[in-house]
């Protein structure tokens, strides 16, 4: 690793929390992860795939562009901002992507109209995930097959744990509530129900355990604070609070730095199931 590279680069959050999540979260966390949940399903040659809660659609253009290809793909998200920096990307590959603006509990297509639906990192966020499942089975046609994965609560995630803590201290609740939100406290179980409930036949749920690495402590704050809700937060706080925030994250993280910066586990459930 370059030495510049583990200079802190400052709080110029310059970009727009899309284009922030595009290029310091998706190819070190969401990339790897969407290869698993892809990896976790069957696909046909003409099978036409949805991807739900999208973002900036990493699980759409993996699938589109891997060996055997697909029929179609679609990617929905309810954010107009993630989709724009998912057109772009996409169309930086020449891949044929179509981008809906939608909500995953009432999703604008007919009966279905699918073959397969996939859903990286998004329940989580959805007020009504019983709801999305429902939704996701009846946008399915016969043998229509489902993978979602969420991350495992927050204690299975130690970096962030940590730097909720932090935020909580230095910058207030609402920080502290944004960076757990992601991590919702539920089971394996919870999931399996929730899909069940939906009409779902038969399903399968493991836990899958990767890592999350930084350049620098400083660089996993200030890259998490750019790409998401905490860009506002975190903006605008003082150099003194920054570095006293920095500090802790260093302090409670501390054996998980390394010569190449910081790294740390992260685990989450991922559930399969058929319509
Ligand atoms: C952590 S991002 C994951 C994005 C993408 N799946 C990935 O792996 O990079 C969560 C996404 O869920 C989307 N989302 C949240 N609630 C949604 C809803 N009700 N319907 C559709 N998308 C939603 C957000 O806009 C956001 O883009």
């Amino acid at each position: 690793m370059a030495e510049r590279e583990r200079e802190p680069a400052g709080w110029q959050l310059e970009q727009s929390a899309p284009e922030a999540y595009e290029r310091y979260l998706v190819p070190p966390m969401f990339a790897p992860w969407a290869e698993r949940l892809i990896d976790a399903t069957d696909f046909e040659r003409d099978d036409r795939v949805l991807d739900v809660g999208c973002g900036t659609g990493i699980v759409a253009r993996r699938i589109t562009d891997r060996p055997g290809g697909v029929g179609t793909v679609v990617g929905l998200d309810i954010n107009e901002k993630m989709l724009e920096v998912a057109e772009t990307a996409a169309a930086k590959s020449q891949l044929e992507i179509e981008w809906r603006r939608g909500d995953v509990t009432d999703l604008p297509f007919s009966d279905g109209a699918f073959d397969v639906v996939l859903c990286q990192q998004a329940l989580q966020f959805v007020t009504d995930p019983s709801a999305a499942f429902r939704e996701m089975r009846r946008v399915l046609g016969p043998g229509g097959r489902v993978a979602a994965s969420v991350w495992r609560p927050l204690e299975y995630n130690s970096g962030y744990v940590e730097l909720a803590e932090a935020l909580e201290r230095h910058v207030g609740d609402d920080a502290e509530t944004m960076m757990r939100s992601p991590f919702p406290e539920w089971t394996g179980e919870d999931l399996g129900t929730l899909v069940r409930d939906a009409g779902f036949s038969e399903s399968l749920r493991t836990i899958e355990i990767g890592s999350m690495r930084y350049p620098s402590v400083e660089e996993f704050v200030r890259r998490e604070a750019a790409s998401s809700p905490l860009s506002e937060p975190l903006g605008n706080i003082e150099p003194d609070v920054r570095e006293a925030l920095i500090e802790e994250v260093r302090n409670a993280l501390e054996d998980y730095i390394d010569d190449e910066g910081i790294v740390f586990p992260m685990e989450s459930h991922l559930l399969t199931a058929q319509r």
